[in-house]
């Protein structure tokens, strides 16, 4: 497993469409371990494979605080969406910022799991959020053009300790 170089804003990959997976390949397998390392590196929720320049709709997430329940997502469909919630939302391909974003407050997905076998995820609130966010990605779409307020700074102290040791 590696840790792998988050795109960032500005870089054109980000806007691109995905490509469904066929099947599980070494190759694919050796990305998704990466992804959820680079994921876990970076304390993020969730990451897209655009954000590390892989143009394949796979999406990786955990919300837990543990960060020991991984999600695995391959060629995620969103099949029911309900309620609304506004809220703070980020993104580790736009570091150090953050935005108010309206999305709904419930999902369900429909997606492949590392194994290739279908499952079925609904989530609420944090879980709805990153499933609706990481989706997003697979389409070339940024949080920052759903924005309501434009974005702004968020406090960077626990990346700064980071740096400091
Ligand atoms: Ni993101």
């Amino acid at each position: 497993m590696a840790i792998r170089q988050i795109r960032t804003i500005g870089d054109e990959i980000l806007l691109h469409n995905t490509k469904p997976v066929k099947a599980i390949t070494p190759r694919i397998s050796m990305l998704i371990g990466d992804m959820l390392d680079t994921m876990y590196e970076a304390k993020g929720v969730g990451l897209a494979a655009p954000q590390v320049g892989i143009l394949k709709q796979i999406v990786v997430i955990d919300v837990t605080e543990e960060g020991n329940n991984p999600l695995v997502l391959i060629n995620p469909e969103i099949i029911e969406l309900s309620g609304e919630q506004t809220g703070q939302e980020a993104c580790l391909s736009v570091p150090g910022k953050a935005g108010i974003v309206t999305r709904a407050n419930y999902a369900k997905v429909k997606a492949y799991n590392e194994h290739m076998e279908e499952i079925i995820v609904e989530g609420e609130e944090l879980l709805a959020r990153a499933l609706q966010h990481e989706i997003d990605h697979l389409s070339g779409i940024l949080y920052v053009s759903k924005v309501e307020d434009g974005i702004f700074d968020v406090n960077i102290t626990e990346e700064e300790e980071k740096n400091e040791e």
